[in-house]
């Protein structure tokens, strides 16, 4: 794993304005000290999405996610930690240092690099050669309808081969190594270059950012193979990258799902119909990095399948992909899995053309739940009219469910199965609880020393603790006050007395976006704890009263609890074991409920 020092991370976060970050793809209005904007991350129509510029932490009411400028990066691009800051490092021009372990960043830039120069070279190629190879390539991709509008956009090109490309890139100063290493060439027995793809239309492949990284090449016409492909590159891994991804995830965000199709074609065509949350696997079957890849973007993804043989072929492998992730019981890294066979044997490419996008949309639609999907495909194999095929059946059936016996979806579909053999429920759920996985499932990754995401759904007193201390941070002369909010007890969330205790230690007068950056670098998930903010304008001069108000309503609160838990040990009186300690307690609770009182009538105020 390649490492940044928390230094860099500190430099690159302090040249970036997160409002400036967040104006490139939203519009942005100012209210107060805070800017509002609708939500890049879920479809609404009037702003939840705030920004507060003091602490460069953004916030979404809505979806109820929030973080620091590189949690919102890692949303927006779909990008790991590591890769968010690499990306804002150069947005700000800032040289950053990578340790030891992963690619060295300036081989990985020279091979990005590399790749871009020979796609604007294929793509020259087939837009502007005079030569024959070119013009047949032009005709075979108009007569697809593929024609110069949807070359452009999509930057198709045309590899000649013969050594052009590894001439081109030598002239403008790539290196044998670096053309190897991005596969666009390979060394020949006397170590000469030789062109890896030629005579082939190009289909330039792109990572999140859009900066090409490999190739698909078709070739003109038929011939074998019909695709030929980059091989894995320290840039480029086919189990994880995804063809279309940096075109389609802005849709796939908003529409909450992505679109798998099988093949580059299929993803053109598709976009340009506007279907445009469509993407393709690069001549494998889908992964478990590419449906982690997709999660970051939507929960639900639909698989469609091409309608030949091949197609249904690999449609019954998905059922692979049946595991706890799929369940409701993961919660919010739930992944919903569809699956969908184009009809009439078409590919997705050839069916909207045929039948246009409405017809798409309804296939879509009509996809079914992957746990449905691979049940009817097992049921479908056996004459259900046939006592022994119907047990036959009943062991397959109950087999796509083994690997999620435990969850409550695995009895739903023992109904479901059920229903389809007559059988009986109690007969299909003893055959689910003897039946073994049919594919090992990969065990979930957990996310380790950070803090948890704070709930959708606080409570009252949480609310108020978290935007006592947002207050605090914006403003230092109050920061003093976490060490008495930690000392009188009245944090309840063990995540804000972590984050009162870092408020405590760096404390002083830092500006606030830095001891945010601060926090956020010793106890991971903390900028995304304060982002939920909810407070609005305080003026300056009344920040003092204002705390003094939440202080003594979270004081409130906690004598509410304390008297709370007495009243209800003096519902048992058979509990104590002396009348005295009845009548103590009893004093106590007295005691507690007059202050209680003093507190809410303003004659008594917190320290
Ligand atoms: N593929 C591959 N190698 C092959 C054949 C196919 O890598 N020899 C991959 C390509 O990614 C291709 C996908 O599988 O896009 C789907 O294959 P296919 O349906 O045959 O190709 P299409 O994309 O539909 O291409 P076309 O419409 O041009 O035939
Ligand atoms: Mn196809």
């Amino acid at each position: 794993m390649a490492r940044i020092s928390d230094e860099d991370v500190r430099r690159v976060r302090d040249a970036t304005d997160l409002v400036s970050l967040v104006q490139e793809r939203v519009m942005l209005k100012q209210k107060g000290r805070l800017f509002w904007g609708c939500c890049p991350f879920h479809q609404e129509k009037t702003p939840s999405f705030k920004i507060d510029p003091a602490t460069q932490l953004w916030h979404c009411f809505g979806c109820g996610v929030g973080g620091d400028v590189y949690g919102y990066v890692m949303r927006t691009d779909g990008v790991d930690f590591i890769e968010a800051v690499r990306l804002l490092a150069d947005r700000a021009h800032i040289e950053i240092a990578e340790e030891a372990g992963g690619v060295p960043r300036s081989l990985r830039e020279r091979l990005i690099a590399a790749t871009e120069a020979a796609a604007s070279f294929y793509h020259d190629n087939l837009t502007k050669s005079p030569e024959k190879g070119a013009s047949a390539a032009r005709e075979y991709l108009q007569k697809r309808d593929f024609g110069s509008e949807v070359a452009r956009t999509w930057r198709l090109g045309f590899a000649p081969g013969r050594g052009a490309l590894v001439r081109h890139l030598t002239k403008a100063g790539f290196s044998a190594d670096e053309i190897v290493g991005a596969n666009l060439a390979l060394k020949g027995d006397n170590g000469q270059l030789k062109d890896r793809f030629y005579e082939r239309i190009m289909f330039p492949i792109a990572d999140l950012q859009g900066r090409t990284i490999a190739f698909g090449g078709r070739v003109v016409g038929s011939g074998e193979p019909k695709y030929l492909n980059t091989q894995d590159t320290p840039i480029f891994h086919k189990s994880a990258n995804m063809y279309g991804i940096d075109r389609a995830k802005a849709l796939i965000t908003s529409s909450g799902m992505a679109i798998v199709v099988e093949g580059y074609t299929d993803v053109i065509a598709l976009h340009e119909a506007g279907v445009a949350n469509a993407v393709a696997t690069l001549g494998t079957a889908l992964t478990r990095e590419h449906v982690r890849l997709l999660s970051r973007f939507a929960k639900r993804v639909v698989y469609l399948f091409d309608g030949d043989a091949a197609g249904l072929r690999a449609a019954d492998r998905a059922s692979e992909f049946i595991d706890k992730s799929i369940t409701p019981e993961a919660g919010r890294d739930r992944v919903e899995l569809f699956v969908a066979v184009i009809p009439g044997g078409q590919d997705p490419a050839d069916f909207v053309a045929a039948q246009g996008a409405e017809a798409l949309a309804d296939a879509v639609a009509d996809a079914a739940p992957l746990l449905q999907f691979s049940i009817d495909r097992r049921l479908a194999r056996w004459d259900l009219d046939r006592p022994e095929e119907r047990s036959r059946a009943l062991k397959e059936a109950a087999q796509v469910l083994a690997p999620i016996k435990d969850s409550l979806l695995a009895d739903d579909y023992a109904n479901y199965i059920a229903d389809r053999l007559f059988a009986d429920v109690g007969t299909v759920k003893r055959a689910i609880g003897a039946a073994r996985p049919l594919a090992t499932s990969v065990a979930a990754e957990g996310g380790e020393g950070s803090l948890a995401e704070p709930s959708l759904r606080d409570s009252p007193q949480v609310r108020l603790e978290r935007d006592l201390l947002d207050l605090l941070v914006r403003t230092p002369r109050l920061r003093r006050r976490a060490r008495f909010l930690l000392s009188e007890n009245l944090l309840t969330e063990p995540a804000h007395r972590a984050i009162a205790e870092g408020i405590a230690q760096e404390g002083a007068d830092m500006p606030a976006d830095v001891l945010v950056g601060r926090l956020e670098a010793s106890l991971p998930g903390a900028a995304a704890v304060l982002s939920g903010g909810t407070f609005g304008d305080v003026a300056d001069e009344d920040a003092e009263a204002v705390e003094r108000d939440m202080a003594r309503k979270l004081k409130e609160f906690d004598l509410e609890r304390r008297i709370a838990v007495g009243k209800a040990r003096l519902k048992q009186p058979a509990s104590f074991k002396e009348p005295a300690e009845y009548d103590e307690l009893f004093k106590n609770v007295s005691a507690l409920q007059r202050e209680l009182e003093e507190y809410r009538s303003g004659v008594r105020d917190v320290g």
